[in-house]
């Protein structure tokens, strides 16, 4: 009996290296021509922490509230999370002002806490992806705190400084400001300081050596103890010309043409580079790409040793109330792809934190549409070439809340432009109205976990007002359903990684002129795949030249097959070329 099993085991392990062997040997062969990281065959899920999980029912969500869900997690698929920032803040911009960069915000938790988190991740095989934000701290900011209290304290020149005597600094645009100035002026040190965000958002002087090794020091503060990658928040705004020199009339309407990749950016980024990143196994991703391909190519080409992705927004900025034109969509997202195909490497996404919600924004969610175009534009994120960045609730199809009055908005940026206009006696309805569509906290409401009250969030209050549709959409309702969003998501999570095709192969756009589809195919050492996605809730016929009577459907979200090249509406198909 027993020499009966051993030999049942032997078969099966000899059966098993076999398979292994070839296996090892399919990722060899890919390996030879691949230059293979982590990072690359990742699929990061974004995580906006105030709106996940509160754990202690004070109405916002919180780092043991993430705990508490990391099964979840873990059973989506994914492999990595980049969490927005967690740091110690007074929350004028949600976390994005950060008044002591090695303590853990009050209403997250504590350091213990984010420990646990950090080991829960990594006991999941889950990388950890943190949100630096250097271009400014919070003004309140011990290093704020000093330099605004004299012109010669030592942290002084830690930040802009205008003196007053000198006249009116030369005017600079503030993305977050009521009046859009970026000059504060401060009456203890009779000086105006900069920011480009809000007025507690003063900018960093990152031509200030001094403040350089800061903010490397911190940096390997977290990467010790065991963080797998930065994102670097606006960071292409951190070199400024510090003469100010006047900017033409009118430059507000491009700004970023003259606030980003400006002056000894890429060097900082080398000494970044030099200083903590080489020195880890970590990843590093920018937020924003500067104003030419070239800069974003410059900022991830391996050979210069700064970055490693580039985070560009053409794509994502396409979107618009009155909609988009799909042509346009397809030449940006192909431009982009074509920019780092022999070196470099690229973040794909199609929302985050700072936008609406994907479906509202990029498909269509009205009851009839929601399900199919939100799974339609999963697929389009998770086949491309590039690291997809996913955002939490999109797996759910989430959509946009529609506030209908400037109270139950709760951003920094849409408050004060709200400010502005009524300011300026501006159209103070039409901009409520503008905001239903593209407000930031569109997709800053609570994660819809089930249809209990306040979405199964809090016990308490929530921050910010959940979407009613909390009592449709949820995620116990859709774990239950085998043809949810929400279980399309994780198949499709599995098609990527279990093909490196996806990952690697070569992407061709097919039929570029077609208004209503988009179709390409991704290659890679003779395995070919097809995506065909169609963008519109009326059906769509892809001109292709394939035989797919000999072709391997391997995902579709309908359960009742399109056939051929007609595609139902917001259908995406994956198929495998033979
Ligand atoms: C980045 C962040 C955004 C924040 C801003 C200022 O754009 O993504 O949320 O408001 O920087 O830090």
């Amino acid at each position: 009996m027993n020499k009966a099993i051993a030999i049942v085991n032997l078969i099966a392990i000899l059966f098993f290296l076999d398979n292994f062997n070839s296996h090892a040997q399919n990722l060899s062969n890919n390996a030879d021509s691949l230059d293979r990281k982590w990072w690359k065959e990742a699929i990061v899920y974004q995580i906006y922490p105030r709106s996940f999980k509160d754990s202690d029912g004070d109405g916002v969500g919180d780092l043991k509230g993430i705990i508490s869900k990391l099964d979840y997690i873990k059973s989506l698929g994914i492999n990595a999370i980049w969490l927005n920032p967690i740091y110690s803040s007074p929350n004028d911009d949600n976390g994005y002002d950060v008044s002591d960069y090695r303590n853990i915000m009050k209403d997250f938790g504590t350091m213990a806490d984010f420990d646990s988190l950090l080991s829960g991740m990594h006991q999941r095989g889950i990388k950890f992806v943190m949100d630096l934000v250097v271009n400014h701290s919070s003004d309140e900011h011990d290093w704020f705190k000093q330099s605004r209290s004299s012109r010669t304290n030592p942290y002084r020149d830690y930040y802009h400084w205008w003196n007053a005597e000198d006249g009116k600094p030369p005017y600079r645009y503030s993305l977050f400001d009521v009046n859009n100035d970026a000059w504060m002026y401060d009456s203890t040190t009779n000086a105006y300081y900069l920011h480009y965000f809000s007025r507690k958002q003063p900018d960093l002087n990152w031509e200030n050596p001094k403040l350089r090794e800061e903010v490397y020091n911190i940096m390997k503060f977290w990467a010790d103890k065991g963080v797998d990658g930065f994102r670097l928040d606006a960071f292409g705004f951190a070199a400024k010309d510090t003469t100010f020199p006047q900017f033409p009339k009118g430059f507000e309407k491009h700004f970023s043409l003259y606030y980003s990749m400006q002056g000894n950016l890429h060097g900082y980024l080398q000494q970044m580079n030099k200083e903590v990143l080489s020195k880890y196994d970590v990843m590093s991703v920018a937020e924003g790409t500067g104003n030419t391909l070239e800069d974003a190519h410059n900022m991830v080409d391996a050979n210069r040793h700064e970055l490693n992705m580039a985070y560009p927004f053409e794509g994502i900025d396409l979107a618009k109330p009155e909609g988009y034109e799909l042509i346009h969509f397809k030449e940006v997202f192909s431009k982009w792809d074509s920019t780092f195909e022999q070196s470099g490497w690229l973040g794909v996404f199609l929302a985050n934190h700072d936008q609406a919600r994907m479906v509202s924004r990029f498909g269509n969610d009205s009851p009839a549409f929601r399900e199919h175009s939100s799974e339609m534009l999963t697929t389009f994120v998770l086949t491309m070439r590039g690291t997809p960045f996913y955002y939490n609730g999109d797996e759910l199809g989430m959509t946009n809340i529609r506030f209908n009055k400037i109270e139950d908005y709760r951003d920094v940026q849409t408050l004060n432009a709200y400010q502005h206009e009524k300011n300026i006696g501006g159209d103070t309805i039409a901009y409520i109205k503008r905001k239903a569509f593209e407000s930031r906290d569109n997709g800053r409401t609570p994660f819809q976990w089930d249809n209990i009250t306040n979405a199964g969030f809090t016990t308490g209050t929530p921050w910010i007002k959940a979407n009613p549709n909390y009592t449709t959409i949820n995620e116990k309702q859709q774990d239950k359903d085998p043809n949810s969003i929400l279980n399309y998501f994780k198949k499709i999570v599995q098609l990527r990684k279990n093909n490196l095709v996806l990952v690697y192969g070569k992407y061709t756009l097919l039929d570029k002129d077609n208004p209503d589809a988009y179709a390409y195919t991704r290659e890679l050492n003779g395995a070919k795949f097809l995506i065909m996605l169609n963008f519109r809730s009326k059906t769509s016929t892809v001109n292709i030249v394939f035989d797919l009577s000999k072709a391997k459907l391997l995902s579709d979200n309908y359960t009742a097959h399109s056939t051929g090249n007609v595609l139902q509406p917001y259908e995406a198909v994956v198929y495998q070329l033979q």
